[in-house]
């Protein structure tokens, strides 16, 4: 167990220290892009296109150029003259910034309208004419791998079918075989449906370009402002946008989740018309843009898990068919096209698996991004914690006590999985115990058999998930090139008060008080005095980002060493101070004493005064470090989630009666921030296992883009989370701490299907893909009873 070494006053690691950055938040103080305004501010409204897949005949700007306060409409053609219609995504592929002549998915950027304001830049869009001649989309990923489907990328070199690529991890031959020759099998195809990235506030952008210093200055909701600067002076290079002169500001940002990683076409536009009419340009999307433009997950897995007859597993094989819509602009580091998902061996012990992924283009909008995960986890631990509950009924075990038997044990850590992953710690068979403990799992298995003799149907459903955070090492790890290390710069000001500044960007996490633990923790000034900030290139030391549950691997990593960097420095100053050599200095938390002499001693705050005012001869003054973190290896998080529900057989309705979750992210800096990552997750978690979900016609229109019919939970669709940890640190992290933001919606989804497929398994019923709606519910129940 971690037990604190500061005082709650210091408040380093361990210490529930209510957000500093809450007060700011709770003043209505908080500062998003829609707050910006810049003197002589102009708006820009898009026109978005009613069809999936269409050609633009014609685009007639007069209308909308003839209302007072409408100063330009963009179309493609104009973003062509300087080359800026076409944009790189993350993977290689190439992404419309505006059409010239076709149109990919419904509600794509038509073109851009820009007034006064925005109420007049609305009507602008709506004078906008635009003729269309619509084409029958391709909605169905599996349909776009039909031989004679049209091609939907001719511009494209080289392209001669909708296939995008293959990638595939693992020993085929050897999985095959162990397949082969396995007692039991079981096969199911398992598909984590599109989903949206729901944040509060929406994507947007104030771009102000200022012709005479030539700096362009842009506040955007970026969960990676520095990438972001380096892509826009790669991109933008050749119209004369140079780095030093681009200053990105990413200021408080209401939700990210991976869905303000990438580039959208609204801030290329925005930032190329400031560029053009030289002054300051606005973009907020409205809610419904951002549910339609963008996406999560979509994976069809086909799974194998094959076990000898008591239950070892031996094999786990999975084919997938990825749908992208019309461009791979998939938020994933360059080297990993399906992100981590090779993390689908889980937390067992075998030795063979085979993992492969075809991508496919359709008529839908480009994303892919990382949805409060650690690039395709979520769809990873879905589909092995699904296998292992099918294996577990179709042997007739129980599905905790198989899990139990096939963990990998905490002796075998560091632990090699079969995918190529190399574990750094855990002990599975704690955290499920723990888990079953405070549920008291044997009770409700008992009232499960009494209730299943009434008639009544009630579900234990368990997940045991591995997490996979903190990219990267950066020989592994890039996005466009750019290494994913992390970093932190400490300034100790003579006072001994600090200013600490991260290449990192918190979207609610908590980080203004968490790094200031960490170095509360490591140097002994008081979280209360020092400040931390993030987001804004031109201070800011250059990192990836945040998203993932990289922070804490990375920059919280980088903030320890940067600290223990000034505590070597301070023990050289505290020696002069304290007239003994550096070697007779000791050092605990906050203080310096000569060993053997603990009345001399120096408090962090005099070393800090004394770096300003009294150095020792030859040392650089100041007290000021910089760390950047390339970590050795990426943490392995886990967690044991336990979700117990009831279904009405006559309704299909679902209720939630229990729900316990276990996670281990290793050290804990903030035990009370971490609950709340864990509450917010689980509750992203039960959204895609019982509600959202995006719908699409045969046409590609989205059925549900509003919160009118895209059912978001809030506090009253969740149950009462029951939370809880072991500790295992990370061997590797100077802190022992691992990520923990995204684990709770890693682990949530499968832990729920399990439950409720448990509960309707007397009627036959052994899958359903999520969300698992009442209707859905119902209407297996219908059918099973029609079978019966
Ligand atoms: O990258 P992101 O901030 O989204 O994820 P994270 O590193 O998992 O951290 C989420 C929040 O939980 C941050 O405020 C962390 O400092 C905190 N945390 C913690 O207190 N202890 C841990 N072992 C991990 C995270």
């Amino acid at each position: 167990m971690f037990s604190c070494k500061t005082s709650p006053e210091v408040g380093g690691m361990g210490h529930s220290i209510k957000r500093k950055e809450d007060a700011r938040f709770l003043h209505g103080k908080g500062n998003y892009v829609d707050d910006v305004k810049l003197p002589g501010m102009l708006h820009m409204v898009m026109v978005r296109s009613p069809y999936a897949y269409a050609k633009i005949k014609s685009i007639n700007k007069d209308k909308a150029l003839a209302i007072d306060g409408v100063l330009a409409v963009i179309t493609g053609e104009d973003l062509a003259q300087y080359n800026l219609h076409w944009m790189p995504t993350l993977l290689s592929d190439s992404q419309m910034v505006l059409p010239t002549d076709t149109i990919m998915h419904q509600s794509q950027e038509v073109c851009a309208v820009i007034a006064t304001d925005r109420y007049i830049a609305v009507d602008g869009a709506e004078a906008v004419e635009v003729e269309y001649e619509p084409m029958q989309a391709i909605v169905d990923p599996f349909k776009a791998l039909d031989e004679d489907a049209p091609l939907l990328r001719p511009d494209k070199e080289g392209q001669e079918n909708n296939h995008i690529y293959h990638w595939e991890r693992g020993d085929k031959a050897k999985t095959e075989e162990a397949i082969a020759k396995a007692d039991v099998v079981v096969k199911e195809r398992i598909h984590l449906p599109r989903i949206h990235v729901a944040s509060i506030e929406t994507c947007g952008v104030v771009a102000s370009y200022d012709k005479v210093t030539e700096k362009m200055l842009i506040y955007l909701t970026s969960q990676a402002p520095h990438a972001i600067r380096t892509i826009v002076a790669l991109v933008a290079g050749h119209v004369g946008l140079s780095e030093e002169k681009i200053r990105i500001i990413a200021p408080d940002i209401g939700g990210g989740f991976g869905g303000k990683v990438p580039v959208y076409p609204g801030y290329v536009i925005a930032i190329a018309a400031t560029f053009l009419i030289g002054k300051p340009v606005k973009w907020i999307e409205d809610r419904s843009e951002n549910l339609v433009n963008g996406f999560a997950r979509d994976y069809h897995m086909d799974c194998e898990l094959a076990a000898t007859k008591d239950g070892k597993i031996q094999a786990f094989k999975v084919s997938t068919l990825a749908d992208h819509g019309y461009t791979d602009s998939s938020a994933n580091p360059s080297k990993y096209p399906t992100g981590m998902f090779s993390i689908c061996t889980g937390s067992y012990d075998y030795e063979h698996a085979f993992a492969e992924l075809d991508a496919v283009y359709t008529n839908k909008a480009p994303g892919g991004v990382a949805y409060r995960c650690s690039f395709r986890v979520t769809e990873a631990v879905h589909a092995i914690e699904r296998m292992v509950d099918k294996l577990a009924a179709e042997i007739g075990k129980d599905p905790a006590q198989l899990r139990l038997e096939n963990f990998i044990k905490k002796e075998q850590f560091p632990y090699s999985s079969p995918l190529g992953w190399s574990y750094d710690s855990g002990d599975y068979h704690a955290t499920l115990k723990k888990a079953m403990d405070m549920l008291g799992y044997d009770d409700y298995k008992k009232e499960q058999a009494e209730k299943r003799a009434q008639g009544k149907l009630m579900g234990i459903g368990i997940s045991t998930f591995t997490e996979v955070v903190g990219a990267g090492p950066s020989k592994d790890f890039d996005i466009l090139g750019i290494a994913m290390f992390d970093s932190a710069e400490i300034r100790v000001h003579p006072t001994g008060k600090a200013l600490a500044r991260f290449g990192t960007k918190s979207q609610g996490q908590g980080h203004e008080t968490t790094y200031a633990q960490i170095l509360a923790e490591e140097l002994g000034i008081p979280y209360s005095d020092i400040e931390i900030e993030e987001g804004d290139t031109d201070t800011a030391p250059y990192g990836l980002g945040t998203y993932a549950s990289r922070s804490t691997p990375t920059a919280g990593a980088a903030a320890a060493i940067a600290a223990r960097k000034l505590v070597d420095k301070g023990k050289k100053i505290a020696a002069y101070l304290l007239e003994v050599s550096e070697e007779d200095i000791e050092w605990e938390v906050g203080k310096y004493s000569v060993k053997g002499a603990p009345e001399k001693s120096k408090t962090i705050q005099e070393v800090v005064f004394a770096s300003y005012t009294n150095i020792p001869p030859g040392m650089e003054p100041g007290f000021e470090a910089t760390h950047y973190y390339d970590p050795p290896n990426l943490t392995f998080p886990n967690g044991a989630y336990i979700c117990v529900v009831e279904v009405d057989e006559e309704t299909g309705a679902i209720d939630v009666k229990r729900f316990v979750a276990i996670d281990d992210c290793g050290n804990i800096i903030n035990p009370m921030i971490v609950e709340g990552q864990v509450h917010g997750g689980l509750t992203q978690g039960i959204a895609p296992a019982m509600y959202e979900g995006i719908q699409y016609d045969d046409e590609g229109n989205v059925l549900n883009g509003t919160f009118m019919d895209y059912l978001v939970p809030t506090a009253v669709e969740s149950p009462k989370w029951e939370t809880g940890h072991t500790i295992t640190p990370s061997p590797h992290h100077p802190l022992g701490a691992k990520g923990v933001a995204e684990s709770p919606t890693v682990g949530a989804p499968p832990a729920i299907a399990n439950a409720i497929i448990d509960a309707l398994y007397p009627l036959g019923i052994k899958h359903l893909d999520i969300p698992i709606t009442p209707s859905k519910v119902w209407d297996a129940i219908q059918e099973a009873k029609q079978k019966a």
